[in-house]
């Protein structure tokens, strides 16, 4: 009876615990960098979900560790941990999802394209092997310059012959989350409820929050459009800022792109509701790359979601316009790296 006791008490403390400990399906994800700021929180949400029965994580230090702390979760899916390139094919075959925060983060001061020179070299080396081992996988590019490194892994994948461009997704989730909440704090809304879609790119203007699409339907001042427009394109400043040299945003990121990876797997799993903003390749502006809403599917985006661009405001407009020579030219510097390293 004692014995019964303590097992009845063992599942219920297990119950307690809000991630649920029956597999409910079999998904395998990587994360390549996964011993980052990002990597590691990120990586312990997605061992949290009940969809994964394989979470592989990759880095070229101090992945080991990680992993041996992660794999002791009583959660379903099984840690392997991968380190420096001769390790990287092993860590790939057979993914459904990689996701890829690896590379420098910004300091006070810099831009995110002054990442460039060191991440686009990165981003290139492993979406290439991502190419040659799981090509069939959805990639999520966390890596900045955002809107510079997914024109480069469009290439590298063309290169290789493997592009699918319903696959690729450069994550902008953050600027979704920051939305929502800044909007929720400054109308005192329920934040639960509370969904701005954010389009463009992922860099200070390029970062367009739609505001008059936000749902539920509230209203702005002038004053208030232009300082949550100018709060949402200055966040990613305002945590570089706080860290004072530390790093940029870890914790925020890991919660979107564990978002992210969710809905992902959800839409993997023939979930038909399921909705992202993204930075994909796209054909609702003349630029060959733009972060919008689309909805996911079993093969990666069923469809863009083009009624968010229309009817804008004359700010958003605006906005949307002023945007569009940063966002092509941060993709035509990628595009011309990728083409010039091949
Ligand atoms: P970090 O320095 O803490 O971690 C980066 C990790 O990448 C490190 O563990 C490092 O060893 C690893 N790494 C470096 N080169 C690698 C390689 N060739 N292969 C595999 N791993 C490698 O940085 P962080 O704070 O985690 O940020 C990572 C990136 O994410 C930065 O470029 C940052 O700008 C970007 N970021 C993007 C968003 C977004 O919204 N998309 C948000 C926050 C940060
Ligand atoms: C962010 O938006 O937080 C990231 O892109 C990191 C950064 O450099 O701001």
């Amino acid at each position: 009876a004692l014995r019964a006791s303590f097992a009845s008490k063992a599942q219920q403390d297990n119950k307690n615990l809000s991630y649920n400990l029956q597999p409910q399906a079999s998904y395998k994800v990587a994360v390549l960098g996964a011993a980052g700021g990002i990597g590691q929180p990120l990586a312990l949400l997605i061992k949290m979900s009940p969809l994964i029965s394989e979470l592989n994580l990759y880095d070229i230090a101090n992945v080991k560790g990680v992993a041996a702390d992660l794999s002791h979760c009583n959660t379903p899916s099984q840690v392997r941990d991968f380190t420096g390139p001769a390790e990287l094919a092993n860590c790939l075959k057979g993914m459904n999802v990689v996701v890829i925060p690896a590379g420098v983060p910004r300091k006070p001061g810099m831009t995110r394209d002054d990442l460039f020179n060191i991440n686009a070299g990165i981003v290139r080396d492993l979406v290439s092997a991502v190419a040659d081992n799981c090509p069939g996988a959805f990639i999520l590019i966390i890596s900045n310059p955002v809107n510079s490194t997914v024109p480069i892994a469009a290439e590298v994948l063309k290169q290789k012959g493997v592009y699918d461009h319903k696959k690729l997704f450069g994550i902008t989730t953050l600027d979704v989350v920051r939305a929502n909440t800044f909007v929720a704090q400054r109308k005192n809304l329920k934040l639960i409820d509370v969904d701005v879609p954010v389009v463009g790119g992922h860099a200070g203007i390029t970062i367009l929050p739609l505001l008059s699409k936000t749902r539920p339907s509230v209203s702005f001042t002038d004053d208030e459009i232009d300082e949550l427009t100018v709060r949402i394109q200055n966040a990613g400043t305002e945590v570089v800022e706080a860290k004072a040299g530390a790093g940029s945003a870890t914790l925020s990121m890991a919660y979107a792109a564990a978002r992210f990876v969710e809905s992902s797997l959800r839409a993997l799993d023939g979930d038909g509701d399921v909705y992202e903003c993204s930075f994909v390749q796209s054909d609702l502006t003349d630029l060959p790359f733009f972060a919008s809403r689309v909805k996911l599917g079993r093969k990666g985006i069923e469809a863009l979601i083009p009624s968010d661009l229309q009817g804008l405001s004359d700010y958003e407009q605006k906005a949307l316009e002023a945007l569009k020579p940063e966002l092509k030219a941060s993709i035509e510097k990628g595009i011309a790296f990728a083409q010039k390293q091949a």
